[in-house]
């Protein structure tokens, strides 16, 4: 089936940058456009009405832009907004949710841990997800501030480390082997996360598998780009792009839009 209309995204900043590149990586010949509503990050703070209703705004600008399909590429969107964009908007929802699953399945210890943020832990959607797991002990924890640092830019900062320290401190002393991500932004983490946790705790995230559902999805119902020329990928973001561009590799086009 072909359709050559864009993939769009939305987060409420730079971090579901991690879930494209996943996208972008399996899909080359896709148009994208990815839209960082970094104004209003963190989403994990706020209340369930205001992350339905930024959410409804963002995938109204993609819908402006044609986009075939959106990926929903943040955990607090997904877990408290899916459900209601679904039903109010005529078009297929990719969601992220934290990988408990896989680690849950291959723990050998049965003690796993997650970092999200308060949106995604206390959402109604995760508690059903966690409930599956009896048997394992899920150790959860919110990563309070880590999304303002990497949105400001300051992933290698001292703060950094040391929130990150507290935070996992805790979870090494119970003896997890598998570190769930549940929020998009935290794999810009991992390099900092690795130095602080020993070998034997695995790190997973969420991107590769939202990027084969998305493929999935594309083949069966929405339809692929069937163009020859290069594809395009485009970024929107309402705050000051310069982070963006960082993270981006000052690869693509970046446009500053207040939304
Ligand atoms: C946030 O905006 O608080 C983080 C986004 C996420 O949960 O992926």
């Amino acid at each position: 089936m072909t359709n050559n209309n864009p993939i769009g995204l939305f987060d409420s900043g730079i971090g579901g940058t991690s879930i494209w590149k996943e996208i972008h990586q399996l899909l080359p010949n896709e148009n994208t456009i990815y839209l960082a509503d970094s104004k209003n990050a963190p989403y994990g703070q706020k209340s369930k009405d205001e992350i339905i209703h930024l959410s409804s705004k963002n995938t109204e600008f993609l819908l402006n832009q044609n986009c075939k399909i959106i990926v929903v590429a943040c955990n607090t969107a997904t877990t408290n907004a899916i459900k209601e964009l679904r039903v109010k908007y005529d078009i297929p929802f990719i969601g992220i949710e934290p990988a408990i699953k896989p680690a849950a399945l291959h723990s050998k210890t049965q003690k796993i841990g997650i970092l999200a943020t308060k949106g995604t832990l206390n959402s109604e959607l995760f508690y059903k997800h966690v409930e599956q797991f009896q048997d394992i002990q899920i150790i959860e924890q919110i990563g309070f501030g880590l999304v303002e640092l990497i949105e400001n830019g300051e992933i290698n900062s001292k703060e950094m480390k040391d929130l990150l320290k507290k935070y996992l401190n805790p979870m090494m002393e119970c003896n997890i082997d598998y570190l769930v991500l549940g929020c998009s932004h935290y794999p810009y983490l991992i390099p900092q996360i690795k130095k602080i946790l020993p070998s034997n705790i695995k790190i997973i995230d969420s991107g590769e598998a939202v990027a084969k559902q998305t493929k999935k999805i594309l083949y069966e119902k929405v339809g692929f780009r069937e163009i020859n020329e290069k594809s395009e990928q485009l970024f929107y973001t309402n705050t000051n792009p310069k982070v963006l561009i960082e993270i981006l590799g000052n690869k693509f086009k970046v446009l500053e839009k207040d939304f």
